[in-house]
């Protein structure tokens, strides 16, 4: 096996930056790919306090576009993990979050913030700016559409036949990157980019159409999920474009960082627990339902919710679902942000009932643990999902998932139907189509199992022996790399 140098780039690296599951990938994948001989470094934004967290910190550049001021990359080690900060203070130091302003509105230069890491990305991968230790990637790995524009960066530059090959991961087709137009002209782009057979969108700019156009490979995190975005119910407006190059599109589901979601030393838990001593689950039970105010009852199932509140999560169907069960004595708590409807919603069905229902409006990483932990069950009822991390985490929780059959939710939950009970191989309860109906006959299902108490920790050990980690998708990563350096 050789070794290769792998740049990785992207918006959000956990703990560093995180507002979902990219920056848990992202932030897994440089220690997954360690024991499989790659040197991946870590590129990303240099918001704000996330400098002051690495050691060993340098600086060199200037980078070749500022965008409007200076830029530099700042360099050090985070953990076991090396780091490289494109430090533009006029792009990236702000209060707000990485893509929108205080207001809740996308900063209205993102053309120009994600310009700048995928230009960045492009002076290292070219060798325009290289590192203290001389270090030079062998294969550049984009996220999404805020790096997607570094293959059109790589793909018009005189050098373009000795860059490094590339590889796109499509974490959301729903997010494009679209801007107008004349953006192309301020990102330096040639009039050639902005082709229908470029970048062009309809008349605009779209980043990650350019990383479709022009990366060597492209995956997405899940098997089912790279067939679903080859048809039009799916494709949100791409799956012509990768039809075309649906040869060189792979789907590799996540894993979880197995380190950070492990029941048995989880610093949140009150009480520890593991496949071969479940009992302690009760406690952290009796714990999260005294926090959350709900009726403390060994006997109610628990259903958590830990997501962004939008559309693509389904939530709007829940409340109505839950009408199927709440008469039975099930519980549910929400942990969530996003929608400002959805929020009010779930607030006020909490404030209905609150010995049954909880909100916590809000992103808050050690409740997600402690719901992981406490709950019976995790609800994921995703109109699409690429691939899903809460329904990983739930399984190893022995928090069973109820969830939609789609994208990775159908390729990580088996459906605990009469046959997959008998065989012994239910970990959780998967329905379709995807509608409150469906979702309220999970829950009723799963409320089954729950009363059948054997049967239930049966799939809970079950779920818990699966193996949710990184390994073989890291193979599967390494693999492409290394066809790639081979090409
Ligand atoms: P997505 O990236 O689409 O939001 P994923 O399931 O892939 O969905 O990843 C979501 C990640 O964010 C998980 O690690 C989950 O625990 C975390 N998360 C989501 N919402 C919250 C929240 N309100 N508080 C804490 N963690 C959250
Ligand atoms: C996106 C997807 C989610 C996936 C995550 C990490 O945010 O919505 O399904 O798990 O990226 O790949």
């Amino acid at each position: 096996m050789c070794s290769s140098d792998l740049l990785s780039v992207s918006p959000e690296c956990y703990p560093l930056m995180k507002k979902g599951g990219l920056a848990d990938v992202v932030g897994a994948l440089p220690g997954a790919l360690a024991p499989h001989d790659v040197d991946m470094r870590v590129l990303m934004p240099a918001y704000p306090g996330v400098r002051e967290r690495l050691t060993d910190v340098s600086t060199v550049g200037p980078l070749s576009k500022g965008f409007g001021g200076d830029a530099r990359i700042v360099t050090g080690e985070f953990g076991e993990t090396r780091v490289l900060l494109v430090d533009a203070p006029h792009l990236f130091d702000r209060p707000g979050g990485p893509y929108l302003g205080p207001d809740g509105r996308d900063w209205p230069d993102n053309h120009r913030r994600f310009g700048a890491l995928s230009r960045a990305a492009a002076d290292l991968a070219l060798g325009d700016v290289v590192l203290p230790d001389g270090w030079r990637p062998d294969v550049v790995h984009l996220h999404d559409w805020q790096a997607a524009l570094t293959a059109a960066y790589l793909r018009f530059d005189r050098r373009a036949a000795t860059a490094p090959p590339t590889v796109l991961t499509i974490h959301n087709l729903a997010f494009q990157g679209v801007f107008p137009r004349a953006s192309a002209i301020e990102l330096g782009l040639p009039s050639q980019a902005m082709l229908p057979e470029g970048a062009e969108y309809w008349g605009s700019l779209s980043f990650l159409k350019a990383g479709v156009q022009w990366c060597d490979r492209i995956t997405t995190v899940s098997p089912t999920y790279a067939r679903e975005i080859l048809t039009p119910e799916h494709g949100m407006g791409f799956d012509g474009l990768l039809r075309l190059r649906a040869e060189h599109l792979t789907g590799i589901v996540n894993g979880l960082d197995t380190t950070v979601w492990d029941p048995s030393t989880d610093p949140y838990l009150v009480a520890p627990y593991s496949s071969r001593r479940l009992h302690p689950k009760a406690e952290n039970k009796r714990a999260l339902q005294t926090e959350l105010g709900l009726d403390v009852r060994d006997e109610s199932p628990l259903f958590c919710v830990v997501s962004r509140l939008t559309t693509q999560k389904g939530l709007d169907l829940l409340l109505e679902a839950l009408e199927h069960v709440l008469w039975r004595g099930a519980q549910c708590a929400v942990l969530g942000t996003g929608d400002p409807l959805l929020e009010l919603t779930f607030r006020k069905a909490a404030l209905v009932r609150p010995e049954q229902i909880a909100a916590v409006i809000g992103y808050d990483e050690a409740l997600a643990h402690r719901l992981q932990a406490g709950a019976d069950a995790i609800v994921v009822p995703s109109r699409f999902e690429p691939c899903g991390l809460t329904q990983l985490s739930g399984l190893r929780y022995g928090t069973l998932p109820v969830v939609s059959r789609v994208g990775g939710l159908a390729d990580t939950v088996i459906d605990a139907n009469e046959a997959a009970l008998r065989d012994g191989v239910g970990t959780g309860f998967v329905f379709s189509p995807v509608d409150a109906h469906q979702l309220g006959v999970a829950l009723d299902r799963a409320c089954d199992v729950f009363f059948d108490r054997p049967r239930w920790q049966r799939m809970q050990r079950r779920a818990m022996t699966r193996d949710v980690g990184w390994d073989a998708s890291a193979e599967a990563y390494r693999e492409i790399y290394a066809s790639l350096r081979r090409a």
